[in-house]
């Protein structure tokens, strides 16, 4: 009897043990994470590269389902899709899934830019971010808009045969936004941000992507350059300010450095001002600089497209006196250029997907999502659904012409929830502003190939060279 209790006590824990690892591993999502460290990120990242992502996810849905685990960027990995999985990766509780960036990013932005922390502290200075950010207040900065594509059309494209629209367009875009954020307009110290913003940026993925360590550590050191000059701004308008010699919403840094609380403690430290001013910038131009590009290329490839676009513009333009800046209302009218915008960005998001992590065990679609793994979403996959958006390769602004015949949860090129991207309406503005004066002073064709890549940002392999003539008007 003695024995047979011995025995049963040794095998309960073991059956139990067994059982458990068995319920546990079932659960777990069908895939492999592959070599350790590895994983699949070489096959993953080459096929963002050859612009074949969306084929590479599909050819795992079909061989392991909706949910699949990987290892991307060293990290174990669930991959889900759909509009479930974007309503679950994006409006999750933020005490179970929280934000999650490749380490580069952390080190080279700093541990207080808004995408490394979480509430309250996310919610503080996001709030603070988003009230400079929000429509109501953007208004009244669209005539700087204004006058930076007008100066950079004179200096790029006045005169000129060809103009490779990325790299140009990226130059708009800096100019914009340092206008807004720093208060400052070309000459040296924005020759001196753009030549650090691009190397942060370069040293962002130079981890991720394997490329050379010498440009991750460029990137480090431009990163300190950055923010040691955006400190110094920081100060300078501090000092402005108290001399009563700005107003608050000047620009970006002037309106962080004047937020206070109600006992009058600063809302911001000047840590959390200069890391999220570097991430907005960083956040931002290239984006936005992307999108616009699409969108000429697209207005090449559409001719009844762009004629009605045209339309739409040229009304506008003949309401306006010479010289006269758009406004928000003139913004407001642009609503078939929207839908082109909508319709690029659904077709070319520029930022293909994202992490989030998991902060304790989770459930999604029957399975378990163990704590500390990554999830990972990706744009295309709702974006080229036919089921949401019927004939997803045909370009057609259409589609949005009633804003209730999207689907919900299924166009997230700027993300969604909590964490959307707060610059959406900037981007906006300057994407409108560039349209209207590019389409009604230009005509363009491309004259080099059609093809793009992600690196990981998504780009026109050559960097779009066009063929431009002014525009004859009737
Ligand atoms: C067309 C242009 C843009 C696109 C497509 C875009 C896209 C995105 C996406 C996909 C995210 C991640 C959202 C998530 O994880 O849920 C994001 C976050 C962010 N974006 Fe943008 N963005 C654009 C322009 C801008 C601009 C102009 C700014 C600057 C003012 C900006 C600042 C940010 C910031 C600060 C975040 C982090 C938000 C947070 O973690 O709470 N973006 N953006």
């Amino acid at each position: 009897m003695n024995t047979y209790f011995t025995i049963l006590l040794f095998l309960v824990p073991i059956f139990l043990l067994l059982s458990r690892t068995r319920r546990y591993s079932k659960r777990i999502p069908p895939g492999s994470l592959g070599i350790p460290l590895i994983g699949q990120s070489l096959g993953f990242l080459r096929a963002l590269h050859n612009n074949t992502a969306e084929k590479w996810l599909e050819d795992r849905i079909r061989k392991y389902g909706p949910v699949s685990k990987l290892s991307i960027l060293g990290k174990p990995t669930v991959f889900i899709h759909g509009q479930a999985a974007n309503k679950f990766v994006f409006h999750n509780n933020s005490s179970i899934l929280a934000n999650q960036q490749p380490e580069s990013f952390a080190k080279i932005l700093g541990d207080r830019n808004l995408m490394e922390v979480s509430a309250p502290d996310h919610k503080r200075i996001r709030e603070a971010l988003v009230s400079f950010l929000k429509p109501e207040s953007l208004k009244q900065y669209i005539g700087k808009a204004d006058e930076e594509v007008r100066k950079h059309i004179e200096i790029y494209w006045k005169g000129k045969q060809t103009v490779t629209v990325l790299p140009v367009m990226k130059i708009l875009t800096f100019d914009i936004i340092c206008s807004l954020l720093f208060g400052f307009e070309q000459g040296k110290q924005r020759d001196q941000f753009l030549y650090s913003f691009q190397e942060m940026l370069n040293g962002f993925w130079a981890v991720p992507i394997n490329l050379p360590f010498t440009q991750y550590n460029r990137g480090l050191r431009e990163s300190v350059r950055a923010q040691k000059l955006v400190k110094e701004l920081v100060h300078e308008k501090r000092v402005l300010l108290e001399k009563k010699g700005a107003s608050p919403r000047q620009d970006l840094i002037t309106f962080l450095v004047s937020m206070h609380d109600e006992d009058g403690k600063p809302v911001l430290t000047d840590k959390e001002i200069v890391q999220n001013v570097v991430l907005s910038l960083l956040g931002g131009y290239e984006t936005s600089a992307t999108v616009i590009t699409f969108i000429i290329r697209q207005l090449a490839n559409e001719p009844t497209v762009c004629a009605a676009v045209l339309q739409e513009q040229q009304e506008i333009a003949k309401s306006k006196a010479s010289g006269e800046s758009l406004t928000w209302e003139d913004l407001a009218k642009m609503k078939y250029t929207w839908r082109v915008v909508m319709e690029t960005m659904r077709m070319f998001p520029p930022i293909f997907g994202g992490f989030r992590k998991a902060l304790t065990d989770i459930e999604f679609d029957g399975y378990l999502i163990p704590k500390g793994w990554q999830i990972f979403w990706a744009a295309p996959m709702t974006h080229m659904d036919s089921s949401l958006f019927p004939e997803p390769s045909k370009f057609d602004p259409n589609r949005f012409e009633k804003q209730a015949s999207v689907p919900p949860h299924s166009l997230i090129p700027f993300g969604g929830g909590p964490r959307m991207c707060p610059g959406n309406e900037l981007a906006r503005i300057e994407t409108l502003v560039a349209i209207h004066y590019l389409v009604t002073r230009y005509e363009w064709k491309l004259c080099a190939d059609n093809l793009f890549s992600r690196d990981p940002m998504l780009k026109p392999t050559q960097g779009l060279p066009i063929k431009v003539w002014p525009r004859e008007l009737a």
